[in-house]
Formats: C-alpha cells, structure tokens, sequence
C-alpha cells in the first residue's frame, strides 16, 4: 500500500503508520503548490520535496515522481532527470507515465541501475490530449493500446505499474496478464495494490475529489476546527495561559527552552548530514 507525500511530518507519520512505500508524486502541483494539473512543477520541485520526506529516513521505499517535460524530450534526459531524483533526492526509484511512447527511456533508466514504477491510463500529465481527467480504456481500441502499453512496459523493465482511472474489469485483466505488481488507484480492488494522495485520504484536500476517492479521515474539519480554537483563544486572551508563558524564575534558573523534536530524535546528532 503506497500514499503520496510531500514533507517530513506526514512522511514520518505515513512511515509510523507502516505503509509500503511513499511516492514523492508530481500531484504536489495541485495539493501543494495549489495549481490546477500536475504540469506546472519542475525537476527541482520533485527534489526539493524528496529530499523533505527522505530526510526522516523512512523505512518505507521512497518513490520519486518524474515531472512532466524532465524525461519526454529525450532517453538521455530520462536518464539523467531519474539519477538527479537519486542522488539530490535520495528516492530509492522513480515513477513516469506513459506507455509505448516512453519504453525505451524507461528501458535506458533502468539499464543505468535505477528501478523504474510505470503509470498507465489516466495520466495527468496529458490531461490536455486526455480533455480532461476522464476515465481512460473504454472501448475496444482504448483496451487493446492500455494492454499493449502495459505489455511495453513490462518488456522495458518497469518493477511495478500504477493504473490509473481505469474500468476495474480492465485493470483485473491487465493485472493477470503482467508479471509484475500492479498498483490501483481508481482502478478497482483487483490489483495488487493501491495508492492515493495522502492529502486525500486524510480528508485535507478541498480541490478537485475524484469518484475513487475514499476519505479515510477529516483532519481538514480537524485543522479548521482546531484553528477556530486557537484564534478564540487568542482574541479571548485565554491563551497563552500561565502552563504555556515563562515566568522571571524559570528563564533565570537557566531551563531549556525546547524548540527540537518531541518525537524522541536528537536534533544534534542527525543520522545523515547531507540530507
Ligand atoms: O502524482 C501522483 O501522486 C501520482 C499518484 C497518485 C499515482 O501519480
């Protein structure tokens, strides 16, 4: 089971929560960086938000999402836009879309030692030729070129295959057929596993909620409600109360004021310095 991150407080609290893996997914556009496709966000966006989550050192795997135009203009691009997620990053591998159009670079990523996720159907990155984000593989050609895609693929050496807005009976079919898991997200209960943007599945996110969509919890209620606290707290003159101020006493006597993770973690001491 795979969520969608961004930073270092959910990453740490998804990775408490014992989830498989967590993708570094380009949906930080919308979720994060508030636009309305995935298109916008750039290599250094993806690296930028890797090297937050991989900074917790998750024993989840960490899957960094190549962004639209870092891998479709050329392999040579490819290649060196999925070692930079690597090496600046610190994802352990990387996700791209696309089918046929992408197996050789794939092919070429994979040959340079990187492992490779596929993401097939609905694709954000081509929502413009998609009119949208529809439901991808209805009819028999839409059918036959998701098989054929996800046949490419898998010679081309992807680990694992994201399918996405996809009729459930297809992505069954498609999940029998590969020898590789499969990962849903829209795409019915058949595949081997699922993802979904964390933010989503936290009920946080108030944009675009797609059909699949299942709000495993409302901490979007939970942040407005508990923000409402704060600010009558405040403008009562409630807080901050006498448990939370320093008296005279306290800050002479010399008492630490703590500013460093309550987690139990060592801010001085990190585990790895260059991240
Ligand atoms: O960008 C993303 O978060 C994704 C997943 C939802 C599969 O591609």
């Amino acid at each position: 089971m795979i969520v969608t991150a961004y930073d270092a407080t959910l990453a740490r609290l998804f990775d408490e929560a014992g989830v498989d893996a967590i993708m570094v997914g380009d949906s930080l556009g919308m979720v994060v960086q508030g636009h309305e496709t995935t298109l916008p966000v750039t290599l250094e966006d993806v690296i930028y938000h890797c090297r937050c989550v991989a900074r917790v050192r998750p024993a989840a795997h960490i899957i960094g999402d190549l962004p639209f135009l870092s891998y479709q203009t050329s392999e040579e691009e490819a290649v060196r836009s999925a070692g930079r997620l690597l090496k600046e990053g610190h994802a352990e591998s990387v996700k791209l879309e696309g089918g046929t159009s992408v197996a050789a670079s794939v092919r070429r990523i994979v040959d340079a030692g990187i492992p490779v996720m596929g993401h097939i159907g609905l694709t954000p990155q081509s929502v413009h030729q998609m009119g949208g984000f529809r439901v991808q593989g209805k009819g028999d050609e839409a059918r036959r070129k998701l098989l054929e895609d996800a046949r490419a693929l898998v010679e081309a050496g992807v680990y694992a295959l994201v399918i996405e807005g996809v009729p459930a009976p297809l992505a069954a079919e498609i999940t029998a057929l590969v020898p590789i898991p499969t990962i849903g997200i829209g795409a019915g209960v058949a595949t081997d596993g699922q993802v979904l943007v964390g933010y989503d599945l936290l009920g946080m996110y108030r944009g675009l909620s797609p059909k699949f969509v299942r709000r495993f919890g409302e901490l979007g209620d939970a942040v407005v409600a508990a923000t409402k606290s704060y600010a009558a707290a405040v403008r009562g003159r409630e807080f901050p109360d006498a448990a939370h101020s320093f008296g005279v006493e306290t800050a002479a006597s010399g008492d630490a004021v703590r500013y460093g993770p309550s987690h139990g973690g060592s801010e001085s001491t990190p585990k790895q310095e260059d991240r």
